[in-house]
């Protein structure tokens, strides 16, 4: 599915001596690497602080435990407090809810995109009320969930967002980068991420500096002097190692994305016509970075076992919605009345082919032969 040490021998020198830097200076905690990463990364997302983490998952914590901080006086939120976001989705977004106190409130997503969907967004505010605190969406594949009718709903109930740009770097909507648009955002650099790592890293961006300046304690036990600290903290800071990495990557991202969206078009024109198949379609307006490249097929199980005997290998995200996982049972999260049924439907449609940046064109001919022929 992806190659990364094609991608580590693409920039091997820059890496090497980025790494030699941190051997030679030894300032493995909040080393400069750091604070110049959160720096760059500030200027190129269009938002005031972005503050470096261990990884995607502890941003989300860290961005609710930080509302929930600045917003109620109280160091997490209560079970009452309901977060409304995506089922279809990895673990983490739903369990970072929990992990901050609150109750995923899970809504449907549009068929289309496989993100939130606003009016069904807007039912559940209806149904609940005041116990809605805020809303959560996923940038799901690369893809901005609908941010402009997602705000403009935040912004009358007075809802905080945050958004998970997990899968997302470098993605925009309306013009502005992903994880600026809302309340707080939160990345991953997870190794197979658009910009990963060299293992576990996140980060979490938001405009508000009150936030900004509880997450910075948080990341740190809680406190501005870790020997006397004021809130439940976390170990949850980002390697200095792990930043020099992504400095070094960083300079590669806006190529390695328009990359993505090659093959994805390439893919596309070739798997339009192909009959039981749906390719990704994506929003005018908004920049898809196809960290997966998804189609929706019909008789998904017995095609994905045809791509792997030609060889070809292909992947299932996600083959469970978040509500029917037992974490998320007994009274752990609310579902809506009518259920769920597009998740549901999508975890048995998906599938993701190879995406891979520095995958040549022969590759892409291969996979798309290998779809076609394990179609008919
Ligand atoms: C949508 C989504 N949210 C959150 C995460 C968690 O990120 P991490 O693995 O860095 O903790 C991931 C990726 O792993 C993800 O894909």
């Amino acid at each position: 599915m992806l190659d990364l040490a094609r991608q580590y021998a693409h920039m091997k020198e820059e890496i090497d001596a980025a790494i030699t830097r941190c051997l030679e200076h030894q300032r493995w905690i909040f080393g400069p690497e750091v604070g110049e990463l959160e720096d760059r990364m500030s200027s190129y997302l269009g938002i005031a602080n972005c503050i470096g983490t261990s990884s995607g998952t502890e941003a989300l914590v860290l961005a609710l435990r930080a509302l929930a901080i600045v917003r109620r006086d109280e160091e997490y939120w209560s079970r009452e407090s309901l977060v409304i976001t995506t089922a279809f989705t990895f673990t983490a977004t739903g369990d970072a809810i929990l992990r901050s106190g609150a109750t995923p409130l899970f809504v449907d997503i549009d068929p289309v995109s496989f993100n939130l969907d606003p009016v069904a967004v807007r039912s559940a505010i209806d149904e609940h009320g005041e116990k809605v605190v805020g809303i959560m969406p996923v940038h799901l594949y690369g893809q901005g969930a609908d941010m402009d009718a997602i705000m403009s709903i935040a912004d009358e109930r007075g809802l905080f967002v945050v958004e998970d740009v997990a899968q997302a770097f470098g993605a925009e909507a309306g013009g502005r980068r992903l994880g600026a648009v809302g309340t707080a955002g939160a990345f991953s650099f997870f190794p197979s991420k658009n910009l990963g790592g060299f293992g576990d890293g996140g980060m979490l961006s938001t405009n508000d500096s009150t936030i900004a300046d509880v997450v910075r304690m948080l990341i740190k036990h809680g406190g501005r002097d870790k020997y006397n600290v004021d809130h439940i903290g976390y170990n949850a800071r980002l390697d200095t190692l792990q930043a020099a990495v992504l400095l070094v990557r960083l300079v590669y991202i806006d190529e390695f994305n328009s990359k993505r969206r090659a093959i994805a078009a390439r893919y596309s024109d070739a798997l339009a016509s192909v009959s039981g198949v749906t390719t990704p379609a994506f929003n005018e307006g908004s920049s898809h970075v196809f960290h997966q490249y998804t189609l929706r097929v019909s008789n998904r199980d017995s095609l994905q076992a045809a791509l792997k005997e030609r060889g070809v290998s292909s992947m299932v995200y996600y083959p469970h919605p978040l509500h029917k996982m037992k974490v998320f049972g007994t009274g752990r999260s609310i579902v809506p009345a009518g259920g769920l049924p597009e998740s549901e439907r999508a975890a048995t449609e998906v599938l993701s082919l190879p995406m891979e940046p520095l995958q040549d064109e022969a590759t892409t001919e291969t996979v798309i032969c290998a779809l076609r022929d394990s179609v008919a």
